[in-house]
């Protein structure tokens, strides 16, 4: 359900008719939006990938690092935030070039790019291998599964023909499986079935048939209009979900913007939302059922704060009780409400120009004048 206490639409953005299923297709000629309703059988198919994996032992294992960048770094992220309670060994996610000084023969490294080819992924792997540390990649390809054929390494292998970011039902659930299968993390047993009958359950809620007043994605979207998303979500779960809605809404809507976490945010972050700042601003909050009850009861007083600023708010709340459902269906109504934000600004959401200029210009400095 969508709630807020700050009512109205905002106003200026294209107005595409989010109930116009041949409008919605026309906008985004490859898909991102049935790719995100896919999410479920996703979950399930990396699962089944990740726990056929074998040839690696969690035996003496004191640690885990999973290296990735952007769309598949977000996985490791994920896999930290549901293990955190749940795990005796620290698990640590690498979003550099740089292998973290304490990995060793003793840590598993997960290394995960979607292509493949991503540089500071690469440059991760490398170092992990020099060091002798335990390795298995995930991806679809690329140089790293050249380079992981060449030493022994076990892939876990992703399709291909996604966008990166598309891929995290695999990447998440892939890696879950091969840690379950080397037996660093216990089975996951049914819930990785209930989160995908979850996820396929909410598809058919916010899917592009669904109209506007009975789809909590689509009056997402017409929400945030021409203001800039700020999503905030509790120490964890909430944490990484807002991250990925930003980073959804940042590819897929072409917009700034800006994700943070309770309680930290109200230690820093409040402060700046003084009169009038928030104008052009909506905050999306993200709530599920396993808050820490300190953290949840934050929220009201953090919203009010939020809201005197001038800011527009609207609740999102998690689906299901257990971890991996309450996260995966936050990450699914991010996307979707961020491929719908797209519609209305009238952007093709699929294509990300900004990130290929960059690793272009990059690769090209690298191979010199
Ligand atoms: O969304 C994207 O496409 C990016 O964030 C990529 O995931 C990022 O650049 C890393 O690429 P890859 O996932 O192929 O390693």
């Amino acid at each position: 359900m969508v709630a807020g206490s700050a009512g109205g639409r905002t106003v200026n953005v294209a107005q595409a008719d989010l109930d116009d299923p041949v409008a919605l297709a026309a906008g985004d000629p490859s898909g991102m939006l049935r790719a995100v309703l896919d999410l479920g059988a996703h979950c399930r198919e990396g699962y089944a990938a990740g726990s056929a994996f074998r040839g690696l032992s969690a035996e003496g294992v004191t640690a885990v690092a999973v290296c990735g960048m952007g769309g598949s770094g977000i996985s490791g992220d994920i896999v930290r935030a549901l293990y955190r309670e749940r795990l005796g060994i620290p698990v640590t996610v690498a979003k550099g070039p740089v292998l973290p000084m304490f990995c060793g023969r003793d840590t598993l490294v997960v290394v995960s790019s979607y292509s493949g080819n991503t540089a500071e992924t690469l440059a991760c792997f490398d170092e992990a291998l020099a060091r002798g540390c335990r390795l298995v990649a995930v991806g679809s390809g690329g140089s790293l599964a050249e380079r992981a054929q060449e030493n022994g390494v076990p892939v876990v292998a992703v399709p291909p023909g996604f966008q990166p970011r598309t891929a995290i039902g695999y990447l998440v659930f892939g890696t879950l499986g091969a840690l379950e299968a080397a037996g660093v993390i216990p089975p996951l047993g049914g819930e990785v079935e209930s989160a995908a009958a979850e996820l396929d359950a909410l598809a058919g809620e916010i899917g592009p048939d669904r109209p506007v007043p009975e789809n909590e994605a689509k009056q997402l979207a017409l929400a945030i209009g021409d203001r800039f998303p700020v999503v905030w979500g509790a120490d964890g779960l909430g944490a990484v979900a807002a991250i990925r809605w930003k980073t959804e809404l940042n590819e897929n809507a072409k917009v700034p913007a800006f994700a943070a976490a309770l309680p930290e945010l109200d230690h820093n972050e409040v402060v700046g939302w003084s009169a009038g700042t928030g104008e052009r601003f909506v905050l999306v909050t993200l709530r599920h059922d396993g808050e820490h009850p300190d953290v949840a009861a934050r929220f009201p007083i953090s919203v009010e704060v939020a809201e005197s600023s001038g800011m527009l708010h609207r609740e999102v709340r998690a689906r299901g009780t257990t971890p991996p459902v309450a996260l995966m269906s936050l990450v699914m109504l991010g996307s979707a409400t961020s491929v719908y934000l797209a519609a209305l600004r009238g952007v093709d959401p699929t294509p990300i120009d900004a990130i290929h200029r960059i690793k272009s210009a990059l690769a090209d400095g690298a191979e010199g004048p």
